[in-house]
């Protein structure tokens, strides 16, 4: 039986009091109506169409060809806004869901386990539902001897109803023709003007057809209306995937202090302090130690690696290496395994061997360095001369001494050596020193000299 969703994501959205279409605000790293067409292509759909309306073009250019758009002109409810999806599902047959782009938490599972029983049991509608202690804005499901007759509007419901507890989540499956006929006979009259979506459930039994609700839990139905909500989602989204982290074996100190976006993969044994933010496509092997204070944003992490207090982005660390802390690995950046960088070091576009210690207080930008290099403290890697950005070299098993510039572009061959405080403009053969600084000059005895001068002007003044 094919299963396909309408996603309803026309809506203007004022309560974000935002520039961006409210659908397309970000939630645990993913666009709210990319959670919803997520998970309904994990529950098995087979197309999804989402009705577009304000900022139409914008939600268009985020989701691009992998969805179907059906576009409603004006926003006349929710119903209007089905009637627009289900033309493109003419002379098809099967199950259709009705899901919100503003409504992310709903699981696949959940939607699986809905379908299951919408098919079981033959019904025409099966609306998902929740109990909620505030049902006020929602619409309530009346039932009568257990059974679901209808569901009425806060503006529409009587006292009683409005004392009802369970509420509409605005989600349903529906058996497709029978919903495309009973939206030809909703109509707008009713407290909001608006063509009610949930109006067909009435008709339906009307018509003799079966009709059911489905209880799930109210956190699987939260929407977004607003950035205060957004941050709710957001955390029950985060929380979700700390969880999913942790049963895999990843031990996470305090899941409330973590950020981790859906994609990151972690391997089992690493541990995740507080404050780590793990971005985009981030993926971080075994018996790794992030954080504290970590930020990886596609970043590629080997096994037993410790990335402390530091920032990484676009970059691959290897196995058994140090970063940080306070290092800033910039993007196209590529460390090795049992590699040191250390604190204060800033990598750029570079490639770094396996073995190579980069201690603390250096640049490297646009650099390839070999293998078991060590760079002394405060080396600067002169890449940009003010126009171009040029690349240097410096091959395996080199010393780099302390304060050391290297004015791109420029090789150091393997084994060399430059001294401290030199600024290698030439190539620097292997196995050889390069001194490139001024020769020291002692003047001895300076200091007593010179208090001798200051002495002797001072009488000659009072002399005077
Ligand atoms: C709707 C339900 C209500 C349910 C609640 C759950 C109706 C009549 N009411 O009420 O029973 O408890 O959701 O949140 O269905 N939208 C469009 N086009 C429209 C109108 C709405 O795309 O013409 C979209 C909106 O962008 C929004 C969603 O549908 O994402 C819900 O619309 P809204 O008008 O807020 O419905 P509610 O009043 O919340
Ligand atoms: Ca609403």
């Amino acid at each position: 039986m094919n299963l396909y969703s309408i996603i309803l994501a026309a809506g203007e959205g004022k309560r974000m009091k935002s520039n961006i279409a409210k659908p397309l605000q970000q939630a645990a790293g993913k666009a709210l109506v990319e959670w919803v067409v997520d998970t309904a292509e994990e529950a098995g759909s087979d197309e999804n169409i989402v009705v577009i309306g304000h900022k139409a073009e914008d939600m268009k250019a985020y989701l691009g060809g992998r969805v179907k758009y059906a576009l409603q002109r004006e926003q006349l409810g929710t119903g209007h806004a089905v009637m627009q999806g289900i033309e493109l599902l003419k002379n098809i047959e099967g199950t259709v869901m009705v899901l919100y782009g503003d409504a992310p938490l709903i699981q696949a599972d959940t939607l699986k386990r809905v379908r299951e029983d919408h098919i079981k049991k033959k019904r025409a509608a099966t609306v998902i539902t929740a109990y909620i202690d505030d049902p006020y804005g929602y619409g309530r499901i009346v039932r009568e001897q257990g059974e679901i007759v209808k569901i009425v509007e806060q503006k529409d419901a009587d006292e009683d109803e409005q004392e009802i507890k369970e509420i509409n989540s605005g989600m349903y499956f529906f058996d497709i023709q029978k919903l495309r006929a009973a939206l030809k006979r909703i109509t707008n009259k009713n407290a909001q003007g608006e063509y009610y979506i949930t109006d067909v459930i009435e008709i339906m039994l009307g018509d003799g057809d079966k009709v059911g609700a489905y209880v799930t839990e109210l956190e699987q139905i939260l929407g977004v209306n607003d950035k205060l909500q957004l941050a709710q989602v957001g955390k029950i989204l985060n929380r979700r995937k700390a969880v999913e982290l942790m049963l895999g074996g990843v031990t996470i100190i305090d899941p409330d202090k973590v950020q981790i976006t859906a994609n990151v993969k972690v391997g089992r044994d690493t541990i995740l302090y507080p404050g780590t933010v793990l971005e985009g496509n981030t993926v971080i092997g075994e018996n790794c130690v992030i954080g504290s204070d970590t930020s990886l944003k596609n970043c590629v992490v080997g096994d037993n690696t410790t990335v402390l207090k530091s920032v990484g982005i676009d970059s691959t660390i290897g196995s058994e290496t140090n970063v940080g802390p306070f290092a800033y690995l910039r993007p196209g950046t590529k460390i090795g395994s049992d590699v040191k960088i250390g604190d204060f070091v800033e990598v750029k576009n570079s490639t770094i061997d396996d073995g190579t210690k980069v201690a603390h207080l250096t640049y490297i930008g646009d650099a390839d360095v070999g293998k078991r290099v060590n760079f002394g403290c405060g080396t600067v890697v002169v890449n940009y001369d003010g126009e171009n950005k040029h690349r240097t070299i410096i091959e395996d098993d080199c010393f780099i001494g302390c304060n050391t510039n290297l004015v791109s572009p420029v090789t150091v061959r393997h084994g060399a050596y430059t001294a401290a405080g030199s600024t290698i403009t030439d190539e620097v053969p292997p196995e050889s020193l390069a001194i490139a600084r001024s020769k020291q000059v002692v003047k001895e005895q300076w200091t007593v000299n010179r208090k001798k001068e200051k002495k002797s002007k001072k009488s000659k003044k009072q002399d005077k």
